[in-house]
């Protein structure tokens, strides 16, 4: 059974080049193993994670995520069962949406920056697949 976790973080300190490509790294080697597909975007210090794939998989990456010191305040924004994946091209995309990406952000929230806590999970699922959409992104699977 297929599913899609969506949450929300802000990094314990502000991002170092090294902790995000750290991360990638990690999801690189560890994703594919495990059927784990999904989209990894950041503003300043501000998280957003698409994760999908079966359900064990993906409540037990979100757990080891969850516990991890580079972030705090994680919260997930919806867990739900889908019929097919969305970001099933990446491994895990990466995305950084500081200030170039102004029009995308003004377009699902109240100004152009990103900040998930305060808008709904579907305005944050809508945002996140306009950025696959339309966006250079690495990491794909094939
Ligand atoms: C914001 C964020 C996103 C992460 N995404 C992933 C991921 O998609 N896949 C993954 O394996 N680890 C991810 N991690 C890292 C995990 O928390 C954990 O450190 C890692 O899975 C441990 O893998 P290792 O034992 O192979 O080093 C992420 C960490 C953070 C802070």
């Amino acid at each position: 059974m297929l599913t899609r976790c969506l949450y929300a973080s802000r990094a314990s300190k502000p991002l170092a080049d090294g902790v995000l490509d750290a991360i990638m790294k990690q999801s690189r080697k560890n994703n594919p193993g495990h059927g784990i597909t999904g989209m990894l975007c950041h503003a300043n210090d501000v998280f957003v994670q698409v994760i999908e794939g079966g359900r064990s998989e993906v409540s037990r990456l979100f757990c080891r995520i969850a516990a991890d010191e580079r972030h705090r305040d994680v919260e997930i924004l919806s867990f739900e069962e889908i019929i097919e994946r969305r970001f099933g091209n990446w491994t895990m995309g990466h995305v950084n949406l500081a200030s170039s990406n102004a029009a995308l952000l003004l377009r699902f929230s109240e100004n152009a920056e990103l900040n998930p806590f305060v808008l709904s999970a579907a305005a944050t699922l809508a945002l996140v697949n306009e950025i696959a959409a339309c966006g250079s992104i690495g990491n794909r699977t094939a």
